[in-house]
């Protein structure tokens, strides 16, 4: 684990024990409160039996029998025990009947404190039933009898809240950990995509920036050199000027194609109409007609059964213009053939040449931008690289696919498949 991670982790630790501390403090006061006033009522309710035994027993009548019945009745009516118990800590009546050890009561602390007149509660744990009991002792004085009336009543109830507060407190605060824990994935998700998306930003502008400049360069170097007085020289100056004008034809096309990716990118293709893809294919075909070498055939049967596409018809000529300049340049011998037809789905277009072709791993490579298998060949035939970047944004535009095969020196072919909406 690095520091950083370290660090997150130790502050998160710190503040879920912060939280559960204050939660316990807060409910550990909160309970105490509970069972102070718990306390006080199970008082006054045993100073209650006890007026209702006096007023039961008229002076005199206190027999050990009737104590009895008064235990069993009340304990049964108000579900508590009563326990009542005489100067020497005998039990006369008990509402539970006599437990395990029914032995003398003077060593219990509440009875003591009842029979020297003190009415008391206390919170402890019974020594014949072996359970958290709160017992309350009020002084009982019948006539010649003297003793104590005591209640008592388990915690159990009151403890069992403790713990269902204390669970219920672990398991929020899981949740929230939870839940924060995800949206910290959340953010550091989205921050390492915009940091990606910035860092490709960073790259396309210095890669422009270095292909600007290399033609820029050599534009003035030769500027440079007929100045100095190769311009006299009509052989020199022509073949100087023809390098200017290849280097400032790239100059634009960089510009063009820079213009043309990002608008690509924006998404923003609002001119769509059902289009002739046989037609302009044709339109291709012709306007590339010059590019083609002596001993290479540029082949295209259009085929009746192919669909009008509903797309931008300057993107999709944009992308067969790119595809099919690729397989002319790439081809010195052979042909350069192109194809189009319609499935029930989707529009196929495939243009397949003889020329150099590729290695496996090259062809994993060029859809980048600026990417050129042999850059020293693509500069002398004005490439800039951007060409099948932008092809394969315009088959994402549309929601297609691409795909390349290629072997060197037998040719490649690369298959566009449109889906019809
Ligand atoms: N049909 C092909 N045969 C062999 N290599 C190809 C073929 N098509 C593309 N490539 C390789 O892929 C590289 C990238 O192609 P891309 O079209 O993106 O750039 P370019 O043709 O060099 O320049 P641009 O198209 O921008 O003028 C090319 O430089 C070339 O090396
Ligand atoms: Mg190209």
């Amino acid at each position: 684990m690095d520091l950083k991670k370290k660090f997150l982790f130790g502050y998160a630790a710190a503040a879920v024990a912060a939280l559960l501390a204050f939660e316990y403090a807060f409910w550990t006061n909160g309970f105490s409160y509970l069972e102070k006033q718990s306390e006080a009522g199970y008082l006054t309710q045993a100073e209650m039996l006890r007026d209702i035994l006096l007023a039961d027993m008229p002076e005199g009548t206190a027999s050990a029998g009737k104590l009895e019945e008064f235990a069993e009745e009340y304990g049964e009516r108000y579900n508590i025990r009563i326990t009542i118990i005489d100067q020497e800590g005998r039990v006369l009546g008990e509402s539970d009947g006599p437990g395990p050890a029914m032995s003398s009561h003077l060593d219990r602390e509440e009875v003591r404190k009842a029979l020297y007149g003190e009415s008391n509660s206390i919170i402890r744990r019974s020594a014949t039933f072996g359970l958290d009991y709160c017992y309350c002792a009020v002084p009982l004085n019948a006539g010649s009898f003297r003793g104590v009336i005591r209640t008592a009543i388990p915690m159990e109830e009151l403890r069992d809240m403790d713990e269902e507060f204390l669970r219920s407190t672990i398991l929020a605060v899981a949740i929230l950990l939870l839940l924060v824990l995800s949206l910290v994935m959340y953010f550091r998700k989205y921050l390492s995509a915009m940091k990606a998306v910035e860092q490709q930003r960073r790259e396309f502008v210095s890669n422009v920036t270095h292909e600007l400049k290399t033609p820029l360069t050599s534009i003035r170097g030769f500027v440079e050199t007929l100045k100095n007085g190769a311009v006299e020289d009509p052989d020199c100056a022509g073949r100087f000027l023809d390098i200017i004008d290849i280097e400032t034809e790239r100059l634009g096309n960089l510009i063009d194609d820079t213009l043309l990716l990002s608008e690509i990118e924006s998404k923003k293709d609002v001119r769509q109409e059902p289009c002739d893809v046989n037609e302009v294919i044709g339109e291709v075909t012709e306007l590339l007609m010059p590019k083609v070498k002596p001993h290479v055939r540029l082949i295209f049967t259009p085929d009746a059964g192919v669909r009008p596409y509903t797309c931008n018809r300057d993107r999709m000529k944009q992308l067969l213009i790119n595809l099919v300049d690729n397989g002319l340049k790439a081809t010195d011998f052979g042909a350069v053939t192109i194809q189009c037809r319609s499935t029930a789905s989707h529009l196929i277009l495939e243009v397949a040449d003889t020329g150099i072709g590729m290695e496996a791993e090259q062809t994993e490579r060029i859809f980048e931008r600026f990417y050129r298998v042999d850059k020293g060949r693509s500069r002398a035939q004005g490439g800039t690289g951007l060409g099948l970047s932008i092809v394969k944004h315009i088959v994402e535009l549309y929601r297609g696919s691409i795909q390349v095969e290629s072997r060197p020196e037998e040719g490649t072919t690369f298959r566009v498949e449109l889906p019809y909406y």
